[in-house]
């Protein structure tokens, strides 16, 4: 080694490399899921810088226009939903994708390809104009219907126990990208001047139990009486509470630390506001996958057979001992 410099640091293991070395996970493995990777995560990029310059260009603000979910469309969800659409439809690996920001299944025009995609492209739209974190989130699954023919809907609405991959990428005061494959759960940090997503958080684990707890609380007279008792116990406990609004931010925040997560169902929403297929399915895997748990406030939410594209559902999501005990167990 050079005399007085400093090698200490030494450059770490790029995504690319991390995705192509743990290929042997999955027998028989092609490449294929390993491109669908890489393509995400291109994707991924292209986004992020189109976030951080946001407010340098005509890209902040609603498209004065509703979603399929009669939520207001912001330029960057369209921005986002366009960026990944392109690129998996580009990659070839994806037959069918299911957005949050389109109402049917979008067919890539790829049958011979083996997956099929359902994404969040842009989580936490109300903290788009405002500088705070938001989020992209993404769950893979391979197709039931035969290679070649065109997908079908039960393609497109599986059990979150089918999924082969799931991710998140957070544009935070960092952009980081963390998924599982089923074999752990491993953080990426993005380093813009060289382009590439490095390993910065193996292995990741949550707390078995924590102090934060996460909720609209805005919303806390339409709670069910015994969500209301656990936040009491929260308040009573001294827990901090902590709500940015932007749900991977919130969970990223929660698996790191230890905390709770719920978007309960309220007399408004019955069935609760987030989304089974591209929310809750995917992060319920990740934080299985951690030590931790996702539930409806009754039972595994990667166990409920989904009935429609853009269903919703009760969220209970984080730390084991947190989760159960706010379940009453
Ligand atoms: P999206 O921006 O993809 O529509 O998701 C917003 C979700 C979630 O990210 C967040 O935690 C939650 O909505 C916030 O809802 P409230 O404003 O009702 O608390
Ligand atoms: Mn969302
Ligand atoms: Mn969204």
């Amino acid at each position: 080694m050079a005399e007085g410099l400093d090698f200490k640091n030494p450059v770490g293991t790029t995504l690319d490399r991390f995705i192509m070395e743990n290929q042997s996970d999955f027998p028989f493995a092609t490449g294929e899921l390993s491109q669908l990777l890489r393509d995400i995560a291109f994707a991924a990029k292209i986004v992020n810088k189109e976030i951080n310059r946001a407010g340098l260009s005509d890209i902040v603000g609603a498209m004065g226009n509703k979603n399929v979910q009669g939520e207001d469309q912001q330029r960057l969800d369209v921005i986002a939903d366009f960026r990944f659409t392109q690129a998996l439809t580009q990659g070839g690996e994806v037959c069918a994708l299911v957005s949050e920001e389109v109402d049917d299944i979008i067919y890539t025009g790829q049958n011979e390809a083996k997956y099929v995609v359902a994404m969040d492209p842009l989580d936490g739209s109300s903290n788009i104009d405002v500088n705070v974190a938001i989020g992209t989130i993404f769950s893979i699954y391979r197709r039931k219907s035969a290679l070649g023919e065109k997908p079908t809907m039960e393609d497109v609405l599986q059990k979150g126990t089918e999924q082969i991959a799931a991710g998140y990428i957070l544009y935070g005061s960092s952009t980081m990208l963390v998924y599982t494959t089923g074999f752990g759960v491993n953080g990426f940090t993005y380093e813009p001047s060289l382009g590439e997503f490095f390993l910065s958080h193996p292995n990741m684990k949550t707390p078995e139990t924590g102090r934060l707890y996460s909720i609209n609380e805005g919303n806390y007279d339409d709670f069910e009486d015994q969500l209301k008792a656990y936040i009491q116990l929260c308040r009573d406990r001294k827990y901090s509470g902590r709500y940015i609004g932007s749900l991977v931010a919130d969970f990223h925040r929660n698996m790191m630390k230890g905390g709770m997560y719920v978007y309960p169902a309220t007399k408004g929403s019955p069935k609760g506001k987030l989304r089974l297929i591209y929310e809750c399915n995917a992060l319920g895997f990740i934080i299985e996958q951690a030590g931790g748990l996702a539930t409806d406030g009754k039972s595994r939410i990667l166990e409920i057979q989904p009935t429609e594209l853009h269903q919703r559902v009760p969220y209970y999501v984080g730390s084991k001992k947190m989760v159960e005990e706010s379940m009453g167990l």
